[in-house]
């Protein structure tokens, strides 16, 4: 399978997790069109094969993108797809677990910073240091902190909670029971190609407890750590179900 494939399998078995992952894509570009400079340099937080940084690269003419993951295969099928986009993306091997991830950038800031269902692989302990150096990154510019991800809705609404949770997994279902790979299915499928034995031998020793996600941090947690690391303002301005688009401004 050419890395153009396995990026396209990619593509589909996210939308099993995120139904209108275009749309989404689309609401936080457009956010960032209207609050970043016109020649940004924005920072792909946990980019993986880079599916969000190549968006805002079509949309922002004159961005250059940082693409920061710990993932050696992920990267290695966004690297060898998109190589450096003639000069305006940048592979960085960075683990955001680790607090000197910084300085794998090679800037002191950036106009703006993206991710997409990433952070929610991050423990509370682990997002609220991040969240204070991201302000650190964006204090120069003022730019916005745009966060793409799964954040659930609250214990003290358990009902909702667990009927939202349900709904998600009738969608699930539906997406995987037409012929759609879910993320176990694509992993298994990429394991067995030969040439990313070497990615998958480095990969395997990231996530000892086993990968695909850990906190259960809530939309209010979220809230309260970007308030508590100095950004100014955020605010929900994407939602369906609890998968949300968390716009914050330092
Ligand atoms: C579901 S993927 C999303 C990738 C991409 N943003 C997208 O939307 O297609 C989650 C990504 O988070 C990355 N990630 C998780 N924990 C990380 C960490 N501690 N440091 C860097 N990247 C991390 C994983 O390697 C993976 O690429």
């Amino acid at each position: 399978m050419t890395t153009d494939g396995w990026l396209a399998r990619w593509d589909r078995q996210q939308e099993v997790y995120i139904r209108d992952r275009e749309r989404r894509y689309d609401v936080m570009l457009a956010f960032l069109e209207e609050l970043a400079p016109s020649e940004p340099v924005v920072l792909d937080l946990a980019a993986g094969p880079g599916s969000t940084a190549v968006r805002v690269l079509d949309r922002l003419p004159g961005a250059r993108c940082l693409a920061v993951d710990v993932d050696p295969v992920l990267q290695r099928i966004g690297r060898d797809a998109y190589g450096d986009a003639g000069g305006r993306l940048t592979w960085i091997k960075a683990d955001l677990r680790d607090p000197s991830w910084p300085a794998a950038l090679g800037v002191g800031g950036v106009d703006a910073v993206i991710s997409t269902t990433a952070l929610h692989w991050l423990r509370p302990e682990e997002l609220a240091p991040l969240y204070r150096t991201l302000h650190g990154l964006l204090a120069a510019s003022r730019g916005p902190f745009l966060n793409g991800d799964h954040l659930p809705f609250p214990r003290h609404a358990p009902r909702i909670r667990a009927a939202a949770e349900r709904v998600d997994q009738r969608r699930r279902d539906d997406a995987v029971g037409v012929g759609a790979e879910d993320w176990a299915a694509w992993w298994d499928a990429l394991r067995a190609d030969p040439g990313l034995a070497a990615e998958h031998a480095e990969r395997a020793g990231l996530w000892p407890e086993g990968s695909r996600g850990h906190t259960s941090a809530s939309l209010a947690f979220h809230q309260a750590a970007l308030d508590a690391a100095g950004f100014a303002e955020s605010a929900i301005v994407w939602q369906d179900l609890d998968e949300r688009v968390l716009l914050a401004l330092p």
